[in-house]
């Protein structure tokens, strides 16, 4: 009885002393786990996926390449405060600490609790790093939070709705002056063998991707960025692009 008294008491002093605004709980979205739950939520993916030879043969060779155009681009900010938009396999986050100057800062977030574990887990030198269960489409940052954010083959694994949500999300949180780095896929040239390779394999397994092959990134801009300097090139046949938007 005394016990039970006590215990709604602490409960109740707890609320009176609870933030009005408190969030709710980050959840794994429906369409990441029916869609994706071998590559990333299931425990066996990380087991399967965690190896730099299978990412750089997803990317037909160009994981290296493509992780250090995104680097570079981020290199002005390395004193600053970084965010990396979801976690990536391979070695693409402990090169990007790598980079860090002695000011810098990242923040790594990703909405599976699976690979929040991995990337514990993989990175040695944390000492510049939060890594934090967010969901790229409702991100906690403050706006300008952030010197450089960096999205790496984010989008295309995302709805229509979460994809635009997640770039204005990315804009937010990034300051005036700073840059957000989309690296991701693109439609390829006519003459690209992979252009003809491709459909079947991401029609298949990644039924949100041919998005970025029949839009583009400045189609999901929120109405008061479309004005920004955008810079967009496109690698391998075309098969993979990199924008840059400057804010
Ligand atoms: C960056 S993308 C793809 C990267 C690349 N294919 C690789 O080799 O890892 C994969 C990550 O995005 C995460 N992700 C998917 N939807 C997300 C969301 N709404 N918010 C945050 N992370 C998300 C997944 O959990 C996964 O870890």
């Amino acid at each position: 009885m005394t016990s039970e008294k006590t215990a709604t008491l602490s409960a109740d002093a707890v609320m009176a002393s609870a933030p009005s605004f408190t969030r709710p709980p980050v959840t794994v979205p429906e369409y990441l786990e029916s869609t994706y739950w071998w590559a990333y939520t299931h425990p066996n993916a990380v087991k399967v996926f965690e190896r730099q030879w299978l990412v750089n043969l997803i990317l037909w060779g160009n994981f290296s390449r493509l992780r250090d155009l995104a680097l570079d681009e981020l290199a002005p900010a390395a004193n600053g405060n970084l965010l990396q938009v979801a976690c990536v396999y391979g070695n693409f986050t402990e090169k990007l600490v790598q980079r860090l100057g002695p000011q810098g800062r990242l923040n790594v977030i990703d909405v599976a609790p699976v690979q929040i574990k991995n990337m514990h887990a993989k990175l040695q030198d944390k000492s510049k790093v939060t890594i934090s269960q967010q969901d790229a489409s409702q991100m906690h940052f403050d706006d300008a939070s952030h010197d450089a954010t960096i999205v790496f083959f984010l989008l295309h694994e995302m709805p229509l709705e979460v994809r635009r949500k997640t770039v204005t999300e990315a804009l937010r949180v990034t300051k005036p002056g700073g840059k957000v780095v989309f690296v991701d896929y693109h439609r390829p040239v006519a003459t690209n063998p992979f252009r003809y390779i491709m459909v079947p394999i991401l029609t298949t397994l990644e039924p949100f991707a041919m998005d970025l092959w029949n839009g583009q990134i400045a189609d999901w801009l929120p109405p008061d960025c479309k004005n920004l300097r955008m810079e967009k090139e496109t690698y391998f046949g075309g098969l993979y692009q990199k924008v840059v938007i400057s804010k």
